[in-house]
């Protein structure tokens, strides 16, 4: 495999077939982001009008992104910045690769805490250990307040990094392409159960209902780094999915059904967390333990509620693996190639430094270790503020400028039919990177409206 490309791909010169790169595709788009991230931040940003913002962001710039990244890899067909340059014909433009190789690695710190606390809930919650106090929210912060979350890093990264070596990444994504589609069984039985709870309404509305006083700038800007963060975009990851689909694929109705797909798990999570949270009178502004607080009250109030409980855990943390796999493939890959490494040895370089970045933002983030936060936010908050809302932004405004300005055969690879070619086309020439800028520049307060 050369390049960036992300783990579990096909071995060069196979194809997706159609549903089997959307699922793909998908399964990469889906993880962590939906049901750990998307709720806490909704939660912390003001319910439904931060979800308003999502959606739009989603669709203004995430999909007309999404559709660049896709016909860059399928044009290009190599790893990211193989397909820069050879589209372009210039060597300037592998630039893109320096930060879609520090975003992965930098991203995978913190992600790979996150896996680990699901890990350790799917556990607790099979053996039940979860629901005997009925105190989720002190549960919570009492094991993220201790060591024990370091321990699940660990076994976080040990399973990634065996994977890479192992090269079994392709069949963790079949597994997936179980798993996900399990997933939303499971979640649409637990949003049943959520919103038949008493004093589930209250929760309702604050997730489907605007209040457009709450938006701020900072809510903006969160809102936009998600969309890149959910969708897996601006680090060169669905770059490398498109390089491996056939040509008589349609890339637009791909990268509508892979934003469809992401945004259906980010709304079922939705309505299963604040209905919940309302239900059990839980702070649905808690922050990155909404999900770990929330979840174990609902399935705590049903049938089989351990067994769903662990299952549900289970599904993410493989959901997060397809995810860590494929970050860490990126440094590994750049370690093989710049310093001629083994296969082996990248992994375990690259590995071993991300657990020991992770270590204090796995301890920062419950204040088990003192003086990690600065400015009112933890280091954890920090790498995920300044990777998903500036990073992958910056890193989706130089693939707009690419496919607007650079790259010619860009509406033929698209193979958008004339009127939608013209929408995208002023998407990602002006509507999306002008976008993208504004906020940037706005939120970093260097213009005022
Ligand atoms: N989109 C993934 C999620 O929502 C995270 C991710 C980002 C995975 C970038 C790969 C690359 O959890």
């Amino acid at each position: 495999m050369s390049g960036h490309e992300a783990g579990g791909l096909k071995e060069s010169g196979e194809r997706f077939s159609s549903s089997g790169f959307i699922l793909a595709a998908i399964g990469s788009a889906v993880g962590l982001g939906n049901m750990w991230k998307f709720p806490y931040i909704t939660g912390l940003y003001g319910g439904a009008a931060f979800f308003l913002m999502f959606i739009v962001c989603m669709v203004v710039i995430g999909l007309p992104v999404l559709l660049a990244e896709l016909a860059i890899g399928r044009g290009g067909r190599g790893s990211v910045t193989t397909s820069f340059i050879r589209l372009s014909g210039k060597k300037s433009w592998g630039a893109i690769s320096f930060l879609s190789i520090l975003a992965p690695f930098f991203i995978l710190c913190f992600y790979s805490v996150v896996a680990g606390w699901t890990i350790h809930y799917a556990i607790i919650s099979f053996t039940g250990k979860l629901y005997a106090s009925g105190d989720y929210a002190g549960q919570f912060s009492a094991f993220i307040g201790g060591w024990l979350p370091v321990l699940w890093h660990f076994v976080s990264m040990l399973v990634t990094a065996a994977v890479i070596m192992k090269g079994v990444s392709s069949g963790i994504e079949k597994f997936n392409k179980v798993f996900i589609p399990g997933l939303i069984i499971l979640l649409i039985v637990l949003m049943i159960r959520a919103l038949t709870l008493e004093g589930a309404g209250e929760g309702l509305s604050f997730f489907l209902r605007p209040d457009f006083s709450k938006i701020t700038t900072e809510s903006a800007l969160v809102a936009l780094g998600h969309a890149f963060f959910s969708l897996s975009l601006g680090m060169g990851t669905m770059i490398t999915y498109g390089a491996y689909v056939d040509k008589r694929q349609s890339l637009g109705s791909g990268a509508l059904a892979i934003g469809a797909g992401d945004l259906v798990y980010a709304l079922l999570a939705g309505l299963i967390i604040f209905p919940t949270s309302a239900a059990f009178g839980l702070e649905a502004s808690q922050g990155p333990g909404l999900v770990f607080v929330a979840l174990p009250a609902a399935f705590g109030a049903m049938p089989f509620g351990a067994f769903f409980g662990g299952l549900f855990f289970l599904l993410l943390a493989f959901a997060a693996l397809t995810s860590t796999v494929s970050l860490l493939e990126v440094p590994v890959a750049f370690l093989k190639d710049t310093f001629g490494l083994s296969r082996n040895a990248s992994a375990a370089i690259a590995a071993s430094l991300i657990f020991l970045i992770g270590v204090p933002c796995a301890l920062s983030v419950g204040g088990a270790a003192p003086g990690l936060t600065f400015g009112g936010k933890t280091l954890f908050d920090w790498f995920d503020f300044i990777l998903s809302n500036i990073v992958l932004p910056l890193g989706g405004f130089i693939v707009t400028i690419f496919v607007g300005y650079a790259w010619k055969g860009a509406a033929e690879e698209a193979g958008l039919r004339a009127g939608w070619f013209r929408l995208w086309l002023f998407m990602v020439r002006f509507v999306a990177p002008i976008l993208v800028i504004l906020v940037l520049l706005y939120s970093a307060g260097i213009i005022r409206f």
